[in-house]
């Protein structure tokens, strides 16, 4: 079975509260959540393969390390998904982007791919699958079944608040792909979303109803 990491360090909780407050406007919400983007960065990274190479300070030469091989992908779901990529990148601008768009099927309440398009070398890559809100986890699920499709093994899920029906379906789905969210809340309600939760992210990232 696959991880679940809560992001607990202080500022990402800190954060994640004026995220949630409905006071926040579009400008704070948006800013709020790149800082958080980039902190989750550092937690996503921490087990990131390090080698040893020579250095020479004005003292001496001495070893130390840098990363290593993998190198990472950031895949957001279109559209809220784009809202944490620019803080990533402040951490690990080396990184590529890809995108994924889904919507739901009215009929079928299904995600359906409208779009995709990735880096050349994705198959090589670290992917961090990046949805703020996983739900239901149906997007995900279905974002994962894409990358997989293509031939990409190595994938993360980063997500800012996860409703346990959402990490459960995920799991199940993807037993291979961690979890990494700033918050584990209640439930879902009756029309999808998170409770407490923040509201639509989209919108609020967006200024759009
Ligand atoms: N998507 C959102 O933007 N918010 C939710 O609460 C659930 C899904």
């Amino acid at each position: 079975m696959s991880k679940l990491v809560i992001c607990d360090h202080p500022l990402i909780q800190h954060k994640l509260t004026f995220i949630r407050d409905k006071n926040t406007n579009t400008k704070d919400f948006r800013e709020l959540v790149d800082e958080v983007g980039t902190l989750m960065a550092y937690e996503i990274t921490r087990n990131v393969k390090l080698e040893t190479v020579q250095v020479e300070t004005p003292v001496q030469v001495t070893e130390s390390k840098v990363v290593s091989g993998r190198m990472l992908g950031l895949i957001p779901i279109l559209r809220a998904g784009l809202g944490m990529v620019d803080g990533m990148l402040k951490l690990i601008p080396a990184a590529k982007v890809g995108h994924i768009g889904l919507f739901r099927d009215p009929q079928t309440l299904q995600p359906v791919e409208y779009y995709i398009n990735l880096p050349t070398d994705a198959t090589n890559r670290l992917l961090i699958v990046i949805d703020p809100m996983l739900a239901t986890g149906g997007s995900a699920i279905a974002a994962i079944d894409s990358l997989k499709k293509r031939g990409c093994e190595q994938i993360k899920m980063m997500c800012l608040i996860a409703a346990p029906e959402g990490v459960d379906a995920l799991q199940k789905a993807h037993p291979d792909v961690d979890i990494y969210t700033a918050a584990l809340d209640e439930k879902l309600n009756d029309h999808g979303y998170i409770v407490p939760g923040l509201g639509d992210a989209g919108d609020r990232m967006f200024g759009t109803h």
